[in-house]
């Protein structure tokens, strides 16, 4: 049998507050228990009503957030035993892509400049090898070359989800 590419169990996320000095601590429990398995090649839907932890569950997997319990297996490995070199590695890997794509994508730089900076950070390709990436991917997103040089706020609200997924 494929070994899963991710495996989650028991997976709680509980956020605490204390609003003021002598006030009782608040918990918001936002993930409580959740268990789930991807195959490769599987999509898996996580549906639910607003504010009941879909987003903190992806949030908690890619450990951009650290979980209160639980353990995240990714491709045969536990993600808490990664170091940041590890985790970096993995993350190449897993993306989030947000609710608001606008609110991720920076104002001052084109589309172009936008999808090559991860290719920057994770140390990927030659400048022109780069440039070729972003050429490729644009257009995977069903979006054109000559898109690139424009900026966010020149695209529709579909046409930037399209980006964030480049
Ligand atoms: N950083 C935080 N501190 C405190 N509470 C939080 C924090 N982030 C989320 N919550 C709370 O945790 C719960 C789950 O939030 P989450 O963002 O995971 O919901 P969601 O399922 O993604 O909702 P939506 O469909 O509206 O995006 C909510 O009650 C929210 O208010
Ligand atoms: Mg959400």
């Amino acid at each position: 049998m494929t070994q899963p590419l991710l495996e989650v169990k028991s997976l709680t996320k509980h956020f605490t507050s204390k609003p003021g000095l002598f006030s009782k601590e608040k918990v918001v429990r936002a993930v409580d228990g959740v268990n789930l398995t991807v195959y490769p090649g599987e999509t898996v839907s996580i549906v639910g009503e607003s504010g009941c932890g879909k987003s903190t569950t992806g949030r908690c997997i890619l450990r951009l957030i650290e979980p209160t319990d639980g353990e995240i297996w990714f491709d045969g490995k536990n993600i808490r035993d990664f170091n940041e070199t590890e985790l970096r590695k993995a993350r190449r890997n897993m993306q989030l892509v947000f609710q608001d794509p606008f609110a991720s994508l920076n104002p001052r730089k084109s589309v172009g400049q936008i999808l090559e900076d991860p290719l920057i950070v994770h140390g990927i390709g030659t400048a022109a090898e780069r440039r070729k990436q972003v050429e490729e991917i644009i257009e995977i997103v069903g979006l054109t070359k000559q898109h690139l040089n424009r900026f966010p706020h020149e695209f529709s609200g579909g046409q930037r989800q399209r980006i964030g997924i480049a």
